[in-house]
């Protein structure tokens, strides 16, 4: 595959500043040269220049919101370039409100190419709160709500057509940090979420088998890995620990399955924070991670 990285050196969307140092975390973790160790093309496209991050208080409900919406147009734009010219983006946050602009571009594209869209979702939230209900008022606690059409018109009509995508499109896997007011939006449209208690219960490998299941040929699977999906214990460099996620194997086991399937086309990797880490071990983390996730395997395979 031919992969481009983009970088989007922002913190706009959190209540913490530093993710917009994750960019350059990931790259001096060594995922350029991670990928052409694996035989991939990878073309870094450098970082996008959005606005500083103000810094202010929450309005209405959103912190940040014209900022937010700045920075997710021009990762819009620069991720459907790259799927234009038939490169996998890896855009590299920056926090999650970005995902908002990548998986815009990506259902685009899928829709002027005739592909069927999948989105799994590695986190450890939901991300699908409205400024009626947010805690915070930080946009990264939003994006997903936004794909679907719930938010503020700027973001929910990012590239100027409807909502995104549809509620049916996505799988979460991780979660278990869900607000009050969220828990009644997920259960109302329908979120299809394998939280940690599921997991818990059935196995990570039964979990990802039933959020990986229905994909054929014409899929396009978009991958958005919140780097907070995994347990703190081996990633503390992230603004939103949660304690109780994904230990190093079943992480490593999430990107397999990913791989087998083949049909990885887009990824986004958000919200480390090299200023909470500890000599970037959560960035190598991460790293170690995505070269799972591109095929690398345990003695008996590749
Ligand atoms: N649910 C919390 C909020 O909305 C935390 C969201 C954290 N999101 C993230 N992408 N790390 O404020
Ligand atoms: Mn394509
Ligand atoms: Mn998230
Ligand atoms: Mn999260």
């Amino acid at each position: 595959p031919s992969v481009s990285l983009i970088g989007a050196p922002t913190d706009i969307g959190a209540g913490h500043q530093g993710a917009r140092l994750g960019p350059e975390a990931l790259r001096i973790a060594g995922l350029g040269e991670a990928l052409v160790a694996r035989g991939v093309d990878v073309v870094d496209r450098g970082n996008l220049d959005g606005p500083r991050n103000p810094w202010q208080p929450p309005v209405d409900g959103y912190r940040h919101l014209n900022e937010v919406a700045t920075w997710n147009r021009l990762v819009m734009d620069a991720v459907r370039a790259e799927l234009r010219d038939g490169r996998m983006p890896i855009l590299l946050g920056g926090d999650h409100c970005l995902g908002l602009g990548s998986i815009t571009a990506v259902a685009r594209h899928c829709r002027e190419t005739g592909k069927k869209l999948r989105v799994i979702w590695l986190d450890a939230h939901a991300d699908f709160n409205t400024s009626n209900v947010t805690p915070s008022g930080n946009i990264h606690g939003m994006p997903v709500a936004c794909l679907c059409g719930i938010g503020p018109r700027t973001l929910t009509h990012l590239d100027g057509e409807g909502p995104a995508i549809t509620p049916d499109v996505i799988r979460q896997i991780g979660i278990r940090s869900v607000d009050q007011g969220e828990k009644r939006l997920v259960k109302e449209h329908g979120l299809d979420i394998y939280d940690m208690r599921y997991i818990d219960e059935v196995g990570m490998k039964r979990a990802m088998a039933e959020a990986l299941d229905g994909l054929d040929a014409d899929t396009h699977l978009h991958v958005s890995f919140d780097v907070d999906f995994l347990d703190p214990s081996i990633a503390p460099g992230v603004g939103t620990t949660v304690p109780g996620g994904p230990n190093y194997r079943e992480a490593q086991l999430v990107m397999e399955m990913i791989a087998d399937t083949g049909l990885m086309a887009s990824l986004d990797i958000v919200e480390l924070n090299p200023l909470l880490d500890k000599r970037n071990r959560t960035g190598k983390l991460a790293v170690d991670l995505v070269e799972s996730l591109f095929g690398k395997s345990t003695l008996m395979r590749d």
